[in-house]
Formats: structure tokens, sequence, C-alpha cells
């Protein structure tokens, strides 16, 4: 019996999808919120979390004229990858296909509590994930993520809680690849917390080097994989204040010492940053003067639709109005992923 490696035909297409969404100047909208948590998004705003007002509210994003020149990739949820355009019946894979932006998909299906730990979390969705990739991948998804949250704090993360969600995010990415699809491997070391960057650089290794290693062991294939880390940053409470370059610069070291060549692309997720910060420490972490051997992008889903949400307001007659704002922060990224930023900009 020939073991299950990957056939060279698949490698390729692998390979591509990650080259093509790893595009120089180009990143990733993670527009990927399901019901409960857009409501969280849009009930600040004021915002009626119906599904009309969600399905209009990604039609108006994705037809925003030219945001293809800094998205290669936008991440969708089940709902939204089923929904249609209202005049023309398109489905939104397609349309994005159309535009030149790949259409990705979550598959994991949410948090919940690893036992014993001091509620830390593993990540659920292994059931069933090889027919749904599938039929996702037949349906235009070119590629997949999975999320995984670690948290600090003075007990936190345990070697359970790293152990179990590298081996889970690394039997994500083989089913993935066996279906075609480019998995984005998300470690999320969250922001919550008063630990200062010298821990969140030190967790963040620990992390990547247990999920590499965890990629390996399960003979994924890295060249067709996208790397979704935290940048690392003091924890939201941290009484220390650092710079952006010293923030950039531990972020780098950090993924020199543990992310393989191979991997074609990082794109980062905002995570709770706000937009300027955002911007900024990308554009710092394009700046570093260090080898950096991947394209280092983003993958925001806050840090691109705050401002957006707060133009639109749930109104079609700000539509035009909102498109700006999208524009305005999808050109900023695409600028700060070449660290060609400025402020004025
Ligand atoms: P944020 O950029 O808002 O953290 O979202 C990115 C994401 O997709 C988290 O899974």
């Amino acid at each position: 019996m020939s073991p299950h490696y990957l056939s060279r035909d698949i490698q390729v297409e692998l390979a591509q999808i990650a080259q093509s969404i790893a595009t120089p100047g180009k990143g990733i909208l993670a527009a990927d919120e399901h019901a409960a948590i857009i409501e969280s998004r849009f009930s600040p705003m004021d915002i009626q979390n119906n599904e009309e007002n969600r399905r209009y509210y990604r039609q108006m994003l994705f037809r925003t004229k030219e945001c293809s020149q800094y998205l290669s990739g936008i991440i969708l949820c089940h709902e939204t990858f089923y929904h249609k355009t209202d005049d023309d019946d398109i489905p939104f894979p397609r349309l994005l296909n159309e535009m030149g932006i790949m259409p990705g998909i979550t598959v994991d299906r949410g948090l919940i509590i690893l036992g014993g730990t001091d509620n830390e979390t593993t990540t659920q969705g292994l059931g069933g994930l090889e027919e749904r990739c599938r039929e996702y991948k037949k349906n235009g998804a070119q590629f997949a993520k999975w999320r995984a949250l670690i948290k600090i704090s003075p007990t936190c993360p345990s070697q359970l809680a790293i152990n179990e969600n590298a081996s889970k995010l690394a039997r994500y990415a083989s089913i993935c690849q066996q279906c075609a699809l480019v998995p984005i491997v998300e470690p999320e070391v969250s922001l919550e917390g008063d630990h200062d960057l010298e821990q969140c650089q030190r967790v963040t290794e620990q992390v990547l080097a247990t999920v590499y290693k965890a990629l390996s062991d399960h003979h994924v294939y890295l060249e067709g994989t996208l790397l979704k880390p935290n940048i690392v940053t003091p924890g939201i409470n941290c009484a220390k204040k650092y710079t952006i370059e010293q923030i950039a610069e531990a972020t780098v070291i950090a993924f020199r010492r543990t992310v393989p060549t191979a991997v074609p692309g990082i794109m980062f997720l905002s995570g709770g940053h706000n937009e300027e910060n955002s911007t900024a420490y990308l554009n710092a972490i394009n700046r570093v003067q260090l080898y950096k051997p991947w394209v280092l992008s983003f993958s925001y889903g806050r840090a691109l639709q705050t401002s957006v949400l707060r133009a639109w307001k749930g109104n079609k007659n700000n539509s035009e109005q909102a498109r700006k704002e999208f524009m305005r922060l999808t050109r900023q990224n695409g600028l700060a992923s070449l660290g060609q930023y400025e402020i004025s900009a």
C-alpha cells in the first residue's frame, strides 16, 4: 500500500495558491465573522444583526472597486460562502475569483475549554472536515483557516495546551491539503494580560516551534501553507511601554527562530490592536533590517473594518463613504506590507 503523500499535481496547485496569496503588497481580509461574532461588531454601531444586513455588508466590501489591488484573499464564514449578489445572483466565491481575489473559508468550529487547565482552550471541528473541505473546494474555495488560541497568564500556557493546539492545527492542515485547499495555520497568542514583550516573544517562539514540529510530523507540505500569527507585543494591560521598532524587531526575531523558509507568507492577525497600530506595526516589521525570507503581510479582520462599520452604520446611503474607508485601510496596509507606509499616505 502506498502512503497518502500528496501527488505532485496537488503540491504544484497548493504552492501556486499560497504564493499568489502571498503576493508582495497584498494581504487578506478576514471577513469570516459568523453571526454571533458579527453581533459584537454591529451592535456598537447600532447595526441590526440580521442575515440580509450581513449579506449586504459583505457584498458592499467585496464589490469595492479596485480593492483587489491590495487584497489577494478574503476569508468567508459558512453563511457568507453560500450568499449571492442581489442583482445578478453570483455566489460570493465566484465573484471573488472573477475579481482576482482568492476566496477562503473558515473551517474550525470554535473554541472549547481544555479540561484540567486554567480555562485554556482547544479548537473543535475535525469531525467531517474532509467532506466539508471537498465541498468548499468544489464551490470555489482555494484556502482555509483554523484558529487556535493560546493565552498567557502566570499559569499559562500549559504544555498540554501548546501540544494539543499544535496537533489539531497539523491534522487540519493535512486534511486541507489532501483536498487541495491551502491551510492557513493560525496559532494566536492572545493579547489579553499584563505580560511584557519579552514574555510574548518567548511564548510565541515556543508555540511556533511546537506547531512546525507537528506540521512536520503530519507530513504537511509547507510550501502550500500560510501562517497567520499574532504580532509579538506586550499584553494589553502591561504597564511597560515599548516603541513600535522594539515590537517589530521582537516579532521578526521570533519568526526567524521558528518559521521555516519554505513557508511563503506570514499574514498577521490584528487581534484587538487598533487600525493605526496594526498598520504601524506591519510597516515597521517590514522595515526591520534583518533577513526575512517570507512575505510579511496582513490578514486583518477588525483592523480593516472598524472605520468601515462606523461609516456605514447599516444605512445603504452611506455605502460609498464606507467603501472609501475600506479602500483607505486596504491601501495603507498594502503599503505597510512593503514597508512603504508613511503616516500622511
Ligand atoms: P482580527 O484581525 O480582528 O484579529 O481577525 C483576524 C482573524 O481572522 C482572527 O481569527
